[in-house]
């Protein structure tokens, strides 16, 4: 393993995340919400969606407009728990990679979603040029980020109650690999990488305990869901989700292959039993019961 070298990569392997957090963790609200806005942004149909660091699988269901979906994610224990969710079957390709190499060639995807995964990247630009390179010119990002600049922040800022200034550009890693970004760090980012920005939902206003058990879970998606417009002028709310485009012209030569090695960019490969093997370097890359295991 860790045949290429990455910035620090935060593990979820062998972790009961998807169950912990989302099956026990009575976080109905923020799981409806986040629907709600997937749904509002994603709407241009597509042939192939790239899903990074898809998890458990707990979106890949909420794509219906594209015909195949590959799930990406560094963990093999959380793909494997996306097998067990959604099956085998020929809409759903599973590969374990880490985001900073993705193992496709260039201009490929019609769309790719990363949803409360930049949180973890120690360097997120260097990931969004990933993503920007798999992409078709014309194709669609959605992007989920942590905000810095939300309002429980700002009121613990101004009463002192918080060292770091909500305001301020830079990104703040408040547990180990675990980042906030500010949404104009963001834009920054986005465009430098090749994206332009489309459209910026606000999501869980309402992610306060207290709110959560005054109050129907009903309710508070239905105001959130009003409340996410107001994304396109302010963004004040813990969690955002961004809507951009690959810029570009959309007319391309059709791409040819798929995988590309993560070591050496090469992107023929021998299909042996259990592996592919790069034809540039020579590395066999594992394919463990329908993984295909890039790392
Ligand atoms: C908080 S979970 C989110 C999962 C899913 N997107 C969801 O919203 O339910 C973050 C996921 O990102 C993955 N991850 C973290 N860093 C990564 C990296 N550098 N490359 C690929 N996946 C990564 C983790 O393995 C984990 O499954």
């Amino acid at each position: 393993m860790n045949r290429i070298s990455h910035p620090p990569i935060c593990d979820y392997e062998g972790s009961d995340y998807q169950k912990v957090f989302w099956d026990q963790g009575a976080r109905d609200y923020e799981d409806q919400v986040e629907a709600i806005a997937i749904r509002r942004l994603l709407r241009q149909p597509g042939e192939l969606l790239l899903e990074i660091g898809a998890g458990a699988g707990r979106n890949t269901l909420r794509y219906p407009n594209f015909r195949q979906i590959v799930l990406l994610d560094y963990s093999i224990s959380q793909l494997e728990q996306a097998q067990n969710r959604l099956g085998q079957g020929v809409r759903f390709l599973y590969v374990a990679a880490d985001a900073y190499h993705l193992p496709f060639v260039a201009n490929l995807f019609d769309a790719a979603t990363m949803i409360r995964t930049i949180h973890h990247l120690a360097d997120p630009n260097l990931a969004l040029h990933e993503v920007r390179r798999v992409l078709k010119a014309g194709a669609v990002f959605l992007l989920e980020y942590a905000n810095k600049q939300n309002l429980k922040a700002i009121f613990r800022y101004l009463l002192g109650r918080q060292t770091w200034n909500p305001f301020d550009s830079t990104p703040i890693e408040f547990a180990e690999l675990n980042f906030d970004f500010h949404p104009k760090a963001i834009r920054q980012w986005l465009h430098k990488s090749g994206f332009i920005l489309k459209r910026q939902l606000t999501v869980s206003h309402f992610r306060l305990d207290f709110l959560k058990r005054a109050f129907p879970t009903k309710l508070l998606v239905a105001l959130d869901s009003l409340a996410q417009y107001t994304g396109a002028w302010w963004q004040l709310s813990p969690s955002v989700f961004t809507l951009a485009q690959a810029s570009g012209s959309a007319v391309q030569e059709p791409t040819k292959g798929f995988f590309a090695c993560p070591r050496c960019q090469g992107d023929q490969f021998d299909h042996l039993p259990n592996s592919l093997l790069c034809l540039k370097c020579g590395e066999k890359w594992e394919i463990r019961q329908g993984i295909y295991i890039f790392r």
